[in-house]
């Protein structure tokens, strides 16, 4: 058997997180240049039917079945042998690495699932079409977060932008133009689980206030899929800055999130918005393309440790214009 490398992108909210596990639609659009890489290796002299992990980022160096079972590699390694119905487990070692940050808001797990379905089918024999990659994703994606909407193995999966909405069919958006975005890393980290479920129980409590809000959101989505498919940017910056004001509102921003924000926007950009679970993680800020070195360089310069960098949306070659 030969090695087999495999690999999955990140993905960034654009508009609708949190809102989208109520069914309200979201939109969203693969991060391409920042992946989790997954590399397999036969391992002839192993004990049989061991696979061994090894990913530092992890800080996994072990066999697969001493992992904890609500570990996405557990479930991602196990789900895949069950789908394929496998009795015999390979003897195998398992690379995983990554330059998607971990609990960043940039769709980690979902990245880490998706690269080690691939990985392992693809070692088996029998690579699995996208759809079965996006649905054993899922499930892992379930058993991690507990309530997850489905977007993140989903936009990891096809590696396209996407128009989601829960429980409906997959809408892939055409960008009429290429779009900039620069994203920026509060190096804070906050699970997207206990974002969640904070919100859950914060929606319990009063529901009057909040549920317009996660309604409003989906409308913003809405607004957002329209402004890309007629390449308006200002309508779509409109969306994102409405819809950080509801997400600080709902309190899932921080002051650090606030302070990346404000300085892309001072810098130029023409919308900035936290993107994923919040609290912590990523900024996404919609720039013009002659304004992305200068909105890049001013948080390199303000916030040395945010990682600034730049990710475009590209125009759909069929579209005209
Ligand atoms: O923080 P991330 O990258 O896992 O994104 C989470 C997005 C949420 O809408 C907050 C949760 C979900 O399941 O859609």
């Amino acid at each position: 058997m030969p090695a087999i490398k495999q690999s999955a992108c990140g993905k960034v909210i654009l508009l609708g997180e949190h809102a989208v596990v109520y069914d309200q639609p979201a939109l969203a659009m693969p991060v391409s240049s920042r992946r989790v890489k997954a590399w397999i290796e036969p391992r002839i002299l192993a004990p049989s039917g061991q696979i061994w992990v090894k990913s530092p980022f992890l800080g996994l160096d072990q066999d697969s079945l001493s992992l904890p079972e609500l570990h996405p590699v557990f479930q991602a390694i196990h789900l895949t042998l069950a789908e394929l119905q496998v009795q015999q487990r390979p003897s195998c070692i398992l690379h995983l690495s990554s330059d998607l940050p971990v609990s960043s808001g940039l769709g980690s797990s979902a990245s880490i699932a998706v690269a080690t379905i691939r990985s392992m089918s693809a070692f088996l024999g029998h690579s699995l079409d996208t759809e079965s990659v996006n649905r054993i994703a899922f499930e892992c994606e379930k058993l991690v977060h507990g309530q997850p909407s489905g977007i993140d193995n989903t936009i990891v999966s096809y590696e396209k932008p996407v128009f989601f909405h829960k429980d409906k069919p997959i809408e892939f958006v055409n960008p009429t133009a290429s779009i900039y975005f620069v994203l920026a890393d509060s190096k804070i980290r906050k699970s997207t689980k206990e974002t969640v479920a904070t919100l859950a129980e914060n929606l319990k409590a009063d529901f009057e206030q909040i549920m317009p809000k996660l309604e409003a959101i989906g409308g913003l989505a809405l607004a957002g899929r329209d402004a890309l498919t007629e390449g308006n940017l200002e309508k779509l910056a409109q969306a994102m800055k409405q819809n950080q004001s509801i997400l600080k509102s709902l309190g899932l921003s921080c002051p650090e999130l606030d302070s990346l924000t404000k300085t892309a926007m001072e810098a130029g950009a023409l919308a900035a918005k936290l993107t994923g679970g919040g609290k912590g993680g990523h900024i996404v800020a919609l720039v013009e393309e002659d304004k992305v070195s200068e909105v890049l360089l001013t948080l390199e310069e303000k916030h040395p440790q945010s990682n600034p960098f730049i990710t475009k949306l590209e125009r759909e070659d069929n579209n005209e214009g």
